[in-house]
C-alpha cells in the first residue's frame, strides 16, 4: 500500500462528507434566481481548498459567475499542472423523477446520489483531495494551479473574456480535468475528442392571438405543425442532416482510426436494454460508438407552445417554440453551422407564420494530442493505479472551454475523465460510483509524478 492510498483510507470517511456539502449547494448556473447559492458554492470551495493545502483560493468576478481560482507554488522552476473543473450544475429537473431531493446528497448502494454527483463537482473535488493527499504526504511533485468555472453547463459566455485577462494567472505547462467518462472500471479509457455546439431556439408566430380550433382550423397556418414539419424534414431518409453546407468542413476518419473504434469493447445488445429500446438509431453507414463520437448531430431538447395541461382543450395556438442544439465534430465551426441553421429555416418557413431564430451559445470541437507529456503522463498514471492500459475513446460531449484553452493560453488539455456512461448526467437520479471517486483520487498523485518525470 502506497503512503497516499494510506492517508486515502484513513481519511475517506471525512472526502465525502466534505463532498456531500459541495453537492447540498444548488448552484444551477441557468438559473438567474440561483445567483446567491452561485456565489455561495464558490465560497463553499475557497474553504475545502484552504482546508486541503492551497496557498492560496481565492474568487474571480467575470461579467457573469465566478470562477474560482487556487494555487500551490511548491518552486517557479518545476512544471505547472492548471486543473480545470466547473462547480456549475445542470436543473434538477423533472424534479418528481428523483427518489430524493437533488440537493440532499446521500449514498446508495455505494453511489452518491444528487445532481452534480459526477457532473462535476464529484469529479472536480477529486483532484482537491488529491492536492490534498499530495500535500500532507510531502510528495507533491509539481506546481498546481486549479480554476474551476460557474458556466460550463450554458456555454461559458464570459470566460474567453476572463481568459484574456488573466492570462498570467493560469500561465502552466498543462491542463489537466475531470468532466468526462471512462468506459468502466475493467476498461479503463481517455477521451481524446470533444464535439462542439451550436444550441439554438426558434420562435414561430402564427395569427395574433389563440384561436378556436374549429372556428379557424383548417384555414389558418397552426405554428406547432408548421415547426414540427420543419424541424423533421432536417433529417433525411438515411438520417443525414438535410440543411445545406452542414457537413461541408466535416473530417472523415481514416479507415485505421475507424477500425480503432471498431475494437473498443461495446456491446449493443447490453447497450439497448440498459436504455429500454428495441432500435438503436442513427446516420446510415455509421456504428453507434462513431455517431456519438465523430459524427455531428442535430437533436430537438424542447418544443413547447399551444395546451399541454390537463384533458383536452381545442385551441390553434399563436406561437410554437424549439429548442435544438448541433453536436460539431471538426471542422465545423459553431457560428457558420448556426447561419446555415438558419437560413434553412428561414427558407422553408410557409408564408401564414413568421419565424425567429436565436444562437444561444456555441462551442467549437477538439481533437486532444495524444503525443504530449500530459497525454503520456494519463496513460502511465492510470495503468499505475488500474493496472491496464487505457484505452482511447471519442466523447459524443462537448466542454467549450477546451478548445479556448488551445486557443487563448496555447495550452493543451488532458481529459481524465472517471465517470460513467450511466451516471445519469443531466438526467434524474445523478450518481457518481464512490469506486470511481476514490479510484480517481488514487490516480492523480501519478499524474503528477510521471508529468514532472517525463517534463524533466
Ligand atoms: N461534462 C459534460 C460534458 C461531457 C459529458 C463530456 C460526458 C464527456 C462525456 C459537460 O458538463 C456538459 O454537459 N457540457 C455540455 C456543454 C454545453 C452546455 C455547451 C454538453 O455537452 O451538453
Ligand atoms: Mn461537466
Ligand atoms: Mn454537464
Amino acid at each position: 500500500m502506497t503512503r497516499w492510498n494510506e492517508y486515502i483510507s484513513e481519511n475517506k470517511d471525512r472526502f465525502l462528507e466534505e463532498l456531500k456539502q459541495l453537492l447540498s449547494i444548488p448552484s444551477v448556473s441557468n438559473d438567474e434566481g440561483r445567483k446567491a447559492q452561485m456565489q455561495a458554492c464558490a465560497g463553499k470551495l475557497i474553504e475545502l481548498m484552504m482546508q486541503a493545502g492551497f496557498d492560496a483560493a481565492i474568487i474571480e468576478e467575470t461579467s457573469h459567475h465566478p470562477v474560482v481560482f487556487g494555487k500551490k507554488i511548491i518552486n517557479p522552476d518545476l512544471p505547472t499542472v492548471l486543473v480545470y473543473g466547473h462547480y456549475d450544475v445542470q436543473p434538477p429537473d423533472p424534479v418528481d423523477l428523483w427518489h430524493h431531493d437533488p440537493f440532499d446528497p446521500q449514498v446508495v448502494d455505494g453511489r452518491i446520489v444528487a445532481r452534480g454527483a459526477s457532473d462535476d463537482k464529484g469529479q472536480m473535488f477529486m483532484h482537491i483531495k488529491a492536492l490534498e493527499v499530495m500535500a500532507r504526504t510531502g510528495t507533491l511533485p509539481c506546481n498546481m494551479k486549479m480554476i474551476i468555472e460557474g458556466e460550463e453547463e450554458i456555454g461559458s459566455p464570459s470566460l474567453p473574456e476572463y481568459l484574456n485577462n488573466r492570462k498570467e494567472l493560469l500561465k502552466a505547462d498543462i491542463i489537466l480535468a475531470s468532466d468526462t467518462a471512462m468506459i468502466s472500471m475493467e476498461h479503463p479509457s481517455i477521451e481524446t475528442a470533444l464535439r462542439g455546439m451550436a444550441y439554438m431556439e426558434i420562435a414561430l408566430t402564427g395569427p395574433n392571438r389563440d384561436l378556436h380550433s374549429g372556428v379557424y382550423g383548417g384555414a389558418v397556418a397552426n405554428p406547432i405543425n408548421m415547426l414540427c414539419k420543419m424541424i423533421a424534414s432536417m433529417h433525411d431518409e438515411n438520417n443525414h442532416i438535410t440543411i445545406p453546407g452542414f457537413y461541408d468542413k466535416v473530417v472523415e476518419l481514416s479507415k485505421q482510426q475507424r477500425d480503432e473504434i471498431a475494437k473498443l469493447p461495446f456491446d449493443e445488445t447490453e447497450y439497448k436494454e440498459e436504455l429500454g429500446i428495441k432500435a438503436v438509431w442513427g446516420e446510415k453507414g455509421y456504428t453507434t460508438l462513431e455517431r456519438t463520437g465523430i459524427r455531428p448531430t442535430l437533436d430537438v431538447n424542447g418544443i413547447w407552445g399551444g395546451y399541454t395541461g390537463e384533458g383536452a382543450k381545442t385551441v390553434l395556438p399563436s406561437k410554437a417554440f424549439a429548442k435544438v442544439s448541433m453536436r460539431l465534430v471538426p471542422d465545423q465551426q459553431p457560428e457558420k453551422i448556426a447561419d446555415l441553421f438558419k437560413a434553412y429555416l428561414q427558407q422553408q418557413c410557409p408564408p401564414g407564420v413568421t419565424i425567429n431564430v436565436t444562437y444561444l451559445h456555441g462551442g467549437k470541437p477538439i481533437i486532444t494530442d495524444t503525443k504530449t507529456a500530459g497525454y503520456q503522463a494519463a496513460v502511465k498514471a492510470i495503468k499505475a493505479a488500474f493496472g491496464k492500459e487505457p484505452l482511447q475513446v471519442y466523447s459524443g460531449g462537448s466542454i467549450p472551454i477546451v478548445a479556448l484553452f488551445k486557443e487563448i493560453l496555447g495550452l493543451d488539455t488532458v481529459l481524465m475523465g472517471f465517470g460513467l456512461d450511466n451516471d445519469n448526467i443531466h438526467s434524474p437520479n445523478e450518481k457518481f460510483d464512490l469506486v470511481n471517486f476514490y479510484k480517481g483520487i488514487e490516480t492523480i498523485p501519478f499524474f503528477y509524478k510521471y508529468f514532472k518525470e517525463n517534463r524533466l
